[in-house]
């Protein structure tokens, strides 16, 4: 009897992953083409992808933009003609829209959740019916720290993160019955573009100090390469993550993120305790 292997645990697996032309997803792209996996890389733009060198059976190199549904589905279409299967996405492509929530204009704000909420309903739905079909697939999908915890400046960005949170514990246990499993990543700080070229800004007013003190602080952060994780080490440990059987739901990457997240359990446990009284005097009288 041959050992069935969940998706992420196979050499064999094809994973599609947006957002390569930096950060995690370039490392990820690299860290498998390294392993001999097969990868549909992707990227708004394909020469970004350059550094990958050329395509190959091994490799495909495909335009997506994440808020471009139809360019989502043709990249599902490809992938699939050139290796017959997809069995691990990874939504990666996001970014971070910084600054204190009253200062974002609106269409910041819109452009947040178009890329990092809408852009992974976009992907995870094109391969939902590709996943059900095979019986088999992994969805590896980028939250953050922000995803657990916000903090000052990262209101809206944090908000997004959380959704991913959100689609993705619902997605989890809607596709366990078709053998489709999830991890949520949750990286504290690493040295991509996240906080660099890619980021985007409201205009600093005299209103917030506080929050402008903390963007200080973490650009500080960001920039010391004691602190700020290595995005190579990253995918090492997602590839690790994914070999799992069964892969953890959650994976924190940096003790910073791990650290925020128990925090915020002990101080959602105490709320729950404090209000225990407010909480079950609910119910109708009679
Ligand atoms: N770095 C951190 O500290 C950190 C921490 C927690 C979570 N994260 C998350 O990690 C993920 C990857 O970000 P990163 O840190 O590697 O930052 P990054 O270096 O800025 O990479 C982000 C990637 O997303 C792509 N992207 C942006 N908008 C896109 C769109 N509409 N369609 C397709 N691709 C798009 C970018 O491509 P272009 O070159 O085309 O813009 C780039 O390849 C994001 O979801 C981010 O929120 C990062």
């Amino acid at each position: 009897m041959t050992h069935y292997v969940p998706a992420g645990a196979s050499p064999d697996d094809v994973w599609l992953i947006t957002g390569c032309s930096s950060g995690f997803g370039k490392a990820l792209a690299t860290a498998l083409l390294a392993k001999g996996q097969r990868v549909a890389a992707t990227a708004r733009n394909i020469t970004a992808l350059d550094y990958l060198g050329p395509e190959s059976p091994q490799l495909l190199k495909l335009p997506l933009d994440v808020t471009n549904r139809a360019e989502v589905n043709a990249a599902f279409l490809v992938a699939r003609k050139q290796f017959g299967r997809v069995d691990v996405v990874v939504n990666n492509a996001g970014i971070g829209v910084i600054g204190p929530v009253e200062d974002m204009t609106e269409a910041q704000i819109r452009q947040q959740f178009e890329v990092n909420v809408f852009g992974v309903f976009n992907v995870t739905r094109a391969a939902q019916p590709l996943f059900r079909e095979q019986q088999r697939g992994l969805f590896v999908n980028f939250a953050s720290m922000a995803g657990e915890v916000s903090v000052p400046s990262l209101g809206v960005y944090s908000a997004s993160k959380f959704a991913v949170e959100g689609l993705s514990e619902a997605v989890r246990q809607e596709m366990e019955p078709y053998g489709v499993g999830v991890i949520v990543v949750e990286p504290g700080p690493f040295d991509t573009e996240w906080i660099g070229n890619n980021a985007v800004w409201a205009e600093e007013t005299e209103r917030y100090p506080g929050v402008w003190g903390y963007v200080t602080q973490m650009k500080a952060a960001y920039a010391d390469r004691k602190i700020v994780g290595d995005p190579a080490k990253a995918a090492a440990a997602i590839l690790k993550a994914a070999a799992m059987e069964p892969p953890p739901f959650r994976l924190a990457l940096h003790e910073v993120s791990a650290e925020a997240t128990r925090g915020k359990f002990k101080s959602v446990i105490a709320d729950l305790d404090r209000t225990e009284g407010l909480t079950k005097d609910v119910h109708y009288a009679d």
